[in-house]
């Protein structure tokens, strides 16, 4: 694979899958932009990018404000010089049973996991549209596809993320550029290192090859998606999960 000369943006490249992801596509030799709330941890990562001899930036932003989404997405085109993928992976939970859920868990978690990737999908699309090529990787999770127990908010979120994947699938295969999601099972990462040990245990008990997922397993997937050998797959949920959902 082959990523030089093209510039990415990672949401949510400051940690976990994310920064895998960042890392990842900097070693096929992209530019890569990380978009993060901790500005601290972003910038380690470019850092790392900067040492493997790319380009790395970090760039502060709540992928949730819409406004600030076509201001990141601008600079980086400033200072990148274009962008051709985009990564859609900065997400959260706030887990509760629907019967205690607040209002607060619910709207954080679709603010975030569903609305900013919508954000940065709208500024991506028009900038991909226009120059008629760019990929665009969406980060769901298996919970999307089958809903998980405490999670209707993550679940809904995750599930939403598929519809915006296909539909905009739909709206840009004729500009040249490819929309995909990635489910991932379980991956251990900051994530999921708040979990109950019951809650990994039983995960990998449904694992049928038997081993936690790493944030790389989800990073190789997705600089194939973000790459030219995939140009033939669009609106595509790629399950990224040791066999957890069959
Ligand atoms: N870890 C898993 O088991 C797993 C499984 C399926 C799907 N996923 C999905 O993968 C993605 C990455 O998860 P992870 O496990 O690497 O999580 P993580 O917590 O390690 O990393 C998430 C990153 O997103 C950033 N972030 C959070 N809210 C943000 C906001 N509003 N604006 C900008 N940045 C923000 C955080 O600062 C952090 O750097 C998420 O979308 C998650 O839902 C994870």
């Amino acid at each position: 694979m082959n990523l030089k000369g093209k510039s990415a943006i990672v949401t949510g490249g400051a940690s976990g899958i994310g920064a895998a992801i960042a890392l990842k596509l900097a070693g096929y030799g992209a530019s890569v932009a990380i978009i993060d709330l901790n500005i601290k941890a972003a910038e380690k990562v470019s850092g790392r990018i900067e040492e493997m001899g790319c380009i790395g930036l970090a760039v502060q932003a709540d992928i949730s404000d819409f406004e600030e989404a076509g201001r990141v997405a601008g600079h980086v085109v400033d200072t990148l010089g274009s962008l051709d993928m985009l990564v859609n992976n900065a997400g959260i939970n706030r887990d509760g049973v629907v019967w205690k859920m607040t209002e607060e868990q619910w709207d954080d978690v679709l603010r975030i996991n569903l609305k900013g990737y919508f954000n940065y999908t709208r500024h991506a699309a028009a900038i991909f549209r226009g120059q008629k090529s760019g990929k665009i990787v969406n980060v769901t999770s298996i919970n999307g596809l089958r809903g998980k127990f405490g999670q209707t908010n993550y679940s809904a979120s995750k599930a939403g993320v598929i519809g915006l994947t296909k539909a905009t699938a739909r709206e840009l295969g004729k500009y040249g550029v490819n929309v995909n999601a990635i489910a991932p099972g379980l991956i251990m990462t900051e994530m999921m290192k708040q979990a109950p040990q019951s809650v990994l245990d039983k995960a990998l008990e449904e694992i049928v090859i038997g081993r936690i997922g790493r944030p790389e397993d989800v990073a190789e997937v997705a600089a194939f998606l973000c790459s030219g050998l995939s140009r033939h797959i669009t609106g595509e949920v790629i399950k990224v999960d040791g066999g957890q959902y069959i």
